[in-house]
């Protein structure tokens, strides 16, 4: 295991297999551990590379315990014949009641009161901010997550826009059930004074909210990062919140360098909210998605993983995996 699950399922998994503890650790230190390894669990916060899969010769399985798979290597598993599997079902409702979280926090300065309290300030006249009630929400990124802070957003009197990479009238329509709006990026970040993104991290995505981006920013808005952090050029974020005129804030729970040990470049700032990559730390849903590992891996042993798998844990593969060479 190269991260920490829900510990019932840790301790399920230790009652019926050899289970090997190596969490968050570096490439090196998987490399170590990995040699004799048939299958290997990880969230987000360590790296699955082509290095770490050929130190295991007899690996057949990689379980994602979430839904992000930008820290493994998939082209490389697909060449070894290794299955990925990932479970994305239970971290969307999370993720999303998490973003609310970060936007209530932001726009009502609760972390920064909290902060000065403590040291002995009562800063009341100073912590206003605005309703989020009767405000635009943009959401980059309507899937499963974005879909669900979207409705939250509804729900709060807000107006819901959002966009998609393939956009089409089908899901336009489904998203207009739920009083979301489809529209395109440049709309969405325009118009918004809250912009959630909620897109998976690939080469597409990578710093797609640049510069040029938080310049069409709508002035005194906000934005709020639960994806991954390479969706955002941290320089380019930084310069605006410090030097530009478009941004209020910013939350951030997922950066660029993560992890133990990791300085944030915006610790300094007042108005950001940082959290260390827990939007999906909802505890009854970390349970689930447990299970669901347990699950998962007893039916790879039983050879009937593929009969087992849900649409949403299938990681594409280019090619095909036949059960039985696993
Ligand atoms: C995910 O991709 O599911 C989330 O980032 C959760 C995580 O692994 O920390």
């Amino acid at each position: 295991m190269a991260s920490s699950i829900d510990h019932a399922a840790i301790e399920a998994l230790e009652r019926s297999h050899d289970v090997l503890r190596a969490f968050n650790g570096t490439e090196e230190q998987l490399c170590s551990v990995i040699d004799d390894r048939e299958a290997l669990i990880f969230r987000s916060g360590v790296q699955i590379s082509a290095t770490v899969m050929d130190r295991a010769p007899q690996l057949r399985l990689l379980v994602r315990a979430g839904s992000g798979l930008d820290n493994v290597d998939v082209e490389h598993a697909t060449r070894r014949g290794i299955r990925i599997v990932r479970v994305p079902g239970s971290s969307a409702q999370p993720v999303a009641e998490f973003t609310f979280a970060l936007l209530l926090s932001l726009v009502r300065q609760v972390s920064l009161g909290d902060r000065l309290l403590r040291q002995g300030h009562w800063p009341k006249a100073q912590l206003g901010g605005p309703l989020v009630t009767g405000k635009t929400l943009g959401i980059v990124g309507v899937g499963n997550i974005g879909r669900r802070v979207g409705e939250l957003a509804v729900a709060w009197g807000m107006r819901a826009i959002g966009c998609v990479a393939v956009p089409s009238d089908a899901i336009s329509t489904a998203l207009a059930a739920r009083g979301i709006e489809l529209t395109d990026f440049e709309t969405v970040v325009s118009q918004a004074d809250f912009l959630c993104l909620h897109v998976p991290l690939d080469h597409v995505t990578h710093h797609m909210v640049d510069a040029r981006v938080l310049s069409h920013m709508k002035q005194g808005s906000y934005l709020i990062n639960v994806a991954r952090g390479g969706v955002v050029d941290e320089k380019a974020l930084y310069a605006e919140l410090v030097e530009g005129s478009k941004l209020r804030g910013a939350a951030i729970d997922v950066h660029e360098s993560e992890g133990e040990g990791s300085i944030s470049p915006f610790g300094e700032l007042p108005n950001v909210v940082l959290t260390p990559h827990i939007g999906a730390m909802a505890l009854d849903a970390q349970r689930l998605i447990g299970a669901r590992v347990v699950a998962l891996v007893a039916a790879h042993q039983q050879g009937e993983l593929e009969k087992t798998l849900r649409p949403d844990e299938l990681v594409q593969q280019e090619m095909t995996i036949n059960e039985g060479e696993l």
